[in-house]
């Protein structure tokens, strides 16, 4: 049989019949977007981050563009964003008019390099002809950004701090769940996230009650006091209440799913020790990552593929150009990327899943570390 890279089918039978049941009531409610559904998933949504506010909508790149939107981001701003990250990390400060200016990733985790950030913002400055308005720290692959370090910049530069938690909503920075963490979060619910749903869906979090109320205005049309006065410029962007009660179901098993997600990525990381040709993930001290994807390094990445794939293990590679290279990209500034173009070259990700038993793991191990030696 063959190996799954992410297996959501062994999720799905292990939410049911109740989620069946669930979905048909939903149907049967006839409150198809923004129901009653979507209400109760947010309160859900934001206890679990221990954030006050989280406010649903269509998808994750929306979450960060109505973040920007509300923030009155806009033409004649910079917009700092890793250049090692998912494209809508990027899209979304063009698409409101204001410019990505591109930051370096550390080498270790992957996450914005804070020195780097520190260059951006002085060229920008030095350059004079945007104003540093936001940073887009990403934590990617599951893993939170270095707030630590980030923050303080943040705050000395007047620069909002805009959480991309796209791939790792649920891990934990020192204590705080990621939603909680900055001036506000976005996150997705694409259905390979670790916590997806069963088509689009994302959130914002912020603890600012004036932002929420902009956020909800602005995710339908730009509504004032009904939906048919129309205060500001918005978009239409909602979740179905579908997506609501299956996002609340899994709500439900999603701590303990993290907990298994933790047991496959410490048999990874184990198992891959047995090489030194091979680097494993590395966790920052004080996290917890949602380990969306297991991501390695090897020295040689399509022989590594090639090996897999013959032994029926998918692998995948998470990304491999850098957004700043792209050609939708190129020409907007970006701070020298030197660790963000060698890792594009050398990382690839293995099949990650809460599900993995440890036969199936061990099958993997065992492929990866005949084939890099
Ligand atoms: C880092 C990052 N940001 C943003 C997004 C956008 O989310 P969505 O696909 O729900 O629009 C993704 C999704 O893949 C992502 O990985």
């Amino acid at each position: 049989m063959a190996i799954p890279f992410i297996d959501l089918q062994a999720q799905r039978q292990r939410l049911g019949e109740p989620l069946n049941q669930a979905i048909l009531a939903a149907v049967a409610s006839g409150q198809w977007i923004l129901g009653p559904q979507v209400a109760a998933f947010e309160s859900e949504l934001a206890a679990f981050a221990g954030v006050k506010n989280a406010i649903a909508c269509a998808n994750g790149t929306d979450a960060l563009q109505l973040i920007l939107m509300a923030w009155g981001v806009g033409p004649g701003d910079a917009v700092f964003v890793p250049a090692f990250t998912f494209c809508a990390t990027g899209e979304v400060a063009p698409l409101v008019g204001a410019t990505p200016v591109f930051v370096d990733v550390l080498p270790d985790t992957y996450n914005l390099d804070p020195a780097s950030l520190e260059e951006a913002i002085a060229m920008v400055k030095k350059e004079g002809k945007l104003v540093p308005k936001a940073v887009i720290p990403v934590d990617l692959f599951g893993q939170p950004a270095d707030y630590d370090k980030i923050a303080p910049i943040c705050r000395r530069e007047g620069l909002k701090m805009l959480c991309d938690t796209a791939q790792a909503f649920g891990a934990t920075y020192k204590g705080k769940v990621t939603g909680s963490i900055g001036d506000a979060a976005a996150t997705s619910f694409f259905p390979a996230k670790p916590l997806g749903c069963y088509g689009d869906g994302g959130a914002c979090f912020t603890a600012d009650d004036e932002l929420t109320k902009l956020l909800k205005s602005i995710r339908m049309h730009g509504e004032g006091s009904d939906r048919y006065e129309n205060v500001r410029i918005g978009l239409n962007s909602r979740l179905d209440s579908i997506q609501a009660v299956i996002l609340s179901h899994k709500l439900k098993i999603f701590a303990d799913e993290i907990n298994q997600r933790q047991v496959v990525a410490w048999r990874y990381a184990e198992g891959l020790a047995k090489s030194n040709r091979i680097q494993v993930p590395h966790v920052i001290e004080g996290c917890v990552s949602t380990w969306a994807q297991y991501v390695i390094q090897v020295p040689d990445r399509n022989q590594l593929q090639a090996d897999l794939k013959e032994k029926g293990v998918p692998t995948a590679v998470y990304y491999p150009i850098p957004l700043s290279q792209q050609k939708g990209y190129q020409h907007f500034p970006s701070a020298p990327t030197p660790v963000s173009k060698r890792i594009s070259k050398s990382v690839v990700a293995l099949p990650m899943h809460p599900y993995m038993d440890a036969a199936t793991q061990d099958v993997i191990i065992a492929a990866v570390l005949a084939s890099v030696g």
